[in-house]
């Protein structure tokens, strides 16, 4: 830690935060006080402006992945009020489906997750007296117009998608380490070699069935691209900050992004083999060599059959 943080009184803790701090910003902001050191820059509010800037960057990726998980909620994902917006879409949410049975469960629970998190350390900035992170003026690219879509701007396009899905292999690996500079191969190489839709653009995706169904496993494959992320930079950037209050939060949040990473590195696993008849994407199968019986490559149910 770059200095000590001395925190007065209960309403400092961050249960009280959770109790009171989304509703009254503000409340816990002039309770925090913390010892500065000399190279310390302090901001009015008690967080270092470095503690608020890692905060607002971490609220803007927070906010640009809510908006990720959002148009995949509003065709794929349970629909209901707690997570509002779409009224879903059949055909892909079967063809979703074909990977696991839970796919709209998750799908919505990851998307109101991501929704607390921007939510929450944007409060916690404005009960600090700092500026929150707002990416609205953004807001500018058209999104799906598919059945189930929201008819509103998008910050994100997943209509013309690079996914780079070489976590698959970096994850697995026991020999080979990123920091030393090794590289991974990607799970899916054809989803680094062109721009492929995740969601279907358009009613017209939604046939046939194999070009839908690589629709689905270019979404499958891309919620673990999404998540690697946040499971990375939590860490990292725990190790920067300098308030206590302010590690907790991120100590917090983290640990979510890991368990939705996992979630859907499992999942990609199970996405059928097929051919986009429309583009020539491949989707392996993964049940065979040289993915099963490879400990670097195989999925958690190397013998599933393809559809
Ligand atoms: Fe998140
Ligand atoms: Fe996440």
């Amino acid at each position: 830690m770059l200095q000590k943080v001395r925190t007065l009184g209960s309403s400092s803790t961050r249960r009280s935060f959770l109790r009171t701090g989304l509703a009254a910003p503000g409340v816990i902001g002039t309770a925090l006080i913390a010892e500065r050191l000399p190279s310390a820059a302090f901001a009015a509010s008690g967080l270092t402006s470095g503690d608020a800037s890692i905060l607002r960057f971490l609220s803007a990726l927070e906010i640009l992945e809510t908006d990720l998980w959002q148009q995949y909620n509003e065709l794929g994902g349970i629909q209901d009020q707690e997570v509002p917006g779409g009224s879903g879409n059949k055909p892909y949410t079967q063809a979703l489906s074909k990977l696991d049975a839970d796919m709209p469960q998750y799908i919505h629970d990851n998307t109101e997750d991501e929704f607390t998190h921007f939510n929450f350390i944007n409060a916690y900035l404005v009960s600090k007296g700092a500026e929150p992170a707002n990416l609205d003026r953004f807001r500018t690219l058209q999104g799906s117009t598919s059945t189930g879509a929201q008819n509103v701007k998008r910050l994100t396009n997943l209509m013309q998608l690079t996914v780079d899905t070489s976590w698959w292999t970096r994850y697995r690996s026991r020999t080979k380490n990123p920091d030393f500079g090794d590289t991974f191969p990607p799970a899916i190489p054809g989803l680094i070699q062109g721009k492929f839709p995740a969601i279907p653009r358009s009613d017209a995706d939604l046939t046939p069935r194999t070009h839908l169904q690589a629709i689905a496993n270019t979404a499958a494959f891309h919620f673990g691209t999404i998540e690697q992320g946040g499971t990375s930079l939590y860490p990292a950037l725990a190790q920067r900050v300098s308030s206590v209050e302010v590690l907790r939060i991120l100590l917090s949040i983290g640990p979510t992004e890991a368990l939705h990473f996992q979630v859907w590195h499992d999942k990609a696993g199970n996405a059928p083999a097929v051919t986009d008849p429309t583009n020539g994407l491949v989707f392996p199968d993964l049940s065979k060599p040289p993915f099963a019986g490879n400990e670097d490559l195989q999925a958690n149910r190397p013998n599933r059959p393809s559809s």
